[in-house]
């Protein structure tokens, strides 16, 4: 096998993958988020939502169903993401960890604080479990600093983690700064995969 064919993304070609096809979901992804709202109903109409590492889109295409034209969907990723034609969603090519640029970013588009913060945020895995599950926590920690300045008081906030030995490193955190940590793991996860959602409610300080 040559070097470029070694690098593509495993894509796992499940019963989610066929159906994010045919429904024209950019991601199985998709239906992570379908369930987390059947279960938390976070999103509502009138919410600002920041969705950060966001491409290739499908989280922000159950997010725009939701809510009303007036109210702005903000993503983030690393990678290009193409377009969606709605002018209520704004693209930032970023780092998380550039927050200076997420703050420039913001201002430029009026927004201080959002009402829902929703991150599916995955480093690139080196097959490692501990390396790459430290990686996770260390880019979620980045996140809930994110969300200690741009999410409103008594606002929720979504992590995708990988969960290994080391998630007392993250979860001691989001004790001292959310009233509840709910774990999840949407049936559209992988059974063999270590990543859980952490929907953590009410964020009790600004
Ligand atoms: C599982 S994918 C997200 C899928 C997306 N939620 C969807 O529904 O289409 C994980 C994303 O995390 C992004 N990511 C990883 N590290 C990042 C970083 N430091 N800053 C921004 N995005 C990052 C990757 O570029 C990748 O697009």
């Amino acid at each position: 096998m040559s070097n470029k064919s070694s690098k593509k993304p495993f894509i796992v070609q499940d019963k989610y993958f066929q159906e994010a096809k045919k429904l024209g979901y950019r991601a199985r992804s998709a239906f992570k988020l379908i369930e987390i709202q059947d279960h938390f109903n976070l999103i509502k109409p009138n919410y600002n939502v920041l969705d950060i590492a966001s491409a290739p889109g499908s989280f922000i295409q159950i997010i725009k169903k939701i809510v009303w034209l007036e109210a702005k969907v903000v993503w983030i990723d690393l990678q290009k993401i193409e377009k969606f034609p709605q002018s209520n969603i704004f693209l930032l090519q970023e780092d998380v960890n550039n927050t200076d640029k997420i703050m420039e970013f913001l201002n430029w588009i009026w927004i201080k604080q959002f009402d829902l913060i929703t991150s599916d945020i995955a480093p690139n895995t080196t097959g490692i479990t501990w390396v790459d599950q430290y990686k996770s926590v260390e880019l979620n920690l980045m996140i809930v600093k994110l969300a200690d300045t741009f999410l409103k008081k008594w606002h929720n906030l979504v992590l995708k983690v990988f969960v290994w030995e080391d998630i007392n490193d993250l979860t001691s955190v989001l004790k001292t700064k959310y009233k509840k940590i709910s774990r999840f793991k949407p049936k559209s996860c992988r059974d063999r995969s270590f990543e859980e959602y952490f929907v953590c409610l009410e964020k009790i300080w600004n």
